[in-house]
């Protein structure tokens, strides 16, 4: 009996993960699950419990990179109409975890509603988002989250206030639980001065990070309290540092990008390399912000 009995519909086999990341790196996942809502989430890691398998959620594959080997266990991908709907009404929003992160952004600043203009040009889900905290200069998603429901390991549905959601810089207690929907408290004012805000937001980002259609994970690393990751990897002379087909960006010191024939152990390496010249220069340890499979 196979631990995916009577999941037959929503479950694949050797599926490949680099079509599902921003990289386009990484070999396949050995089991690929589509649960269509929150009940059949529950049921899947239920069952991933109960048989010791190991489990990733893939949200919009934006800050992840799959190693060659690809990933050996289940990955649980929350995409289609229950995991993607938005829901505006005043100041509230709700989103499902698969739903787009940019995308909701844009459709709350024409609606006139004020605080995720300051989260422009941020890549992925709404899951992935709020369970990492992401954010940048101007602020962090935590921030705006009202409430968010979970589904722990053993299947149990949770709600958690913001406070009990556990915010820091990149950082969140969710652990193992999964987002499934996330309630957001907006500020509403002026349409016009929101989106020239959200526009000049967007513009800085993309004028000093490596433009939209490179292939990257967005920074690799954390900043480390007192100082900026990117500045540091920079000054080791490592900018446009290359192994095989990946490269330290030019740009900004904190990127990885992948040419054509890049390998995800190339990006391996040059993780590698960044963190030992750092390490040895400044005795500063760089952590993961990028989630490696
Ligand atoms: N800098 C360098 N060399 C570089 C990169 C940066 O000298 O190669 C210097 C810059 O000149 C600046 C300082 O380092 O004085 C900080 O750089 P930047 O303003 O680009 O911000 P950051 O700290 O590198 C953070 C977030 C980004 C976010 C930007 C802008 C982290 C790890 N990074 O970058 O988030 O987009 O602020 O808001 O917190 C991400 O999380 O994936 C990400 C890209």
């Amino acid at each position: 009996m196979s631990w995916c009995d009577g999941l037959e519909a929503i479950c694949k086999q050797s599926v490949p993960l680099s079509a599902h990341t921003w990289y386009g790196l990484g070999g396949p996942a050995r089991w690929f699950v589509t649960p269509r809502g929150e009940e059949e989430l529950a049921e899947v890691l239920r069952r991933c419990t109960r048989h010791e398998l190991a489990w990733r959620v893939l949200g919009h594959g934006a800050n992840l990179l799959v190693r060659d080997a690809g990933f050996d266990g289940v990955v649980i991908h929350l995409a289609g109409h229950e995991w993607e709907s938005v829901c505006l009404d005043g100041p509230l929003v709700t989103a499902g975890a698969g739903a787009d992160f940019p995308k909701l952004v844009k459709r709350t600043v024409e609606a006139g509603l004020g605080g995720l203009e300051n989260l422009a040009g941020i890549p992925g889900s709404v899951g992935g988002i709020v369970r990492m905290n992401a954010g940048g200069k101007y602020g962090s998603i935590g921030t705006y989250v009202q409430r968010v429901r979970l589904a722990s390991p053993d299947g149990r549905i949770e709600e958690r206030t913001a406070e009990r959601m556990g915010f820091a810089y990149r950082h969140t207690d969710v652990g193992r639980a999964v987002v499934t929907r996330v309630e957001l408290r907006l500020e509403p004012g002026d349409r016009d001065q929101i989106m020239q805000r959200f526009r000049r937001i967007w513009n800085e980002k993309y004028a000093s990070q490596p433009t939209v259609s490179a292939r990257s994970c967005g920074c690799i690393f954390k900043n480390p309290p007192g100082h900026s990751a990117g500045r540091l990897i920079d000054e080791q002379g490592l900018k446009g540092a290359c192994v095989g087909g990946a490269e330290i960006s030019p740009r900004h010191a904190n990127f990885i990008v992948a040419r054509e024939g890049a390998r995800a152990q190339d990006v391996l390496d040059l993780i590698a390399l960044a963190r030992d010249k750092v390490r040895a220069a400044t005795g500063i340890e760089l952590e993961l912000e990028v989630e490696v499979w």
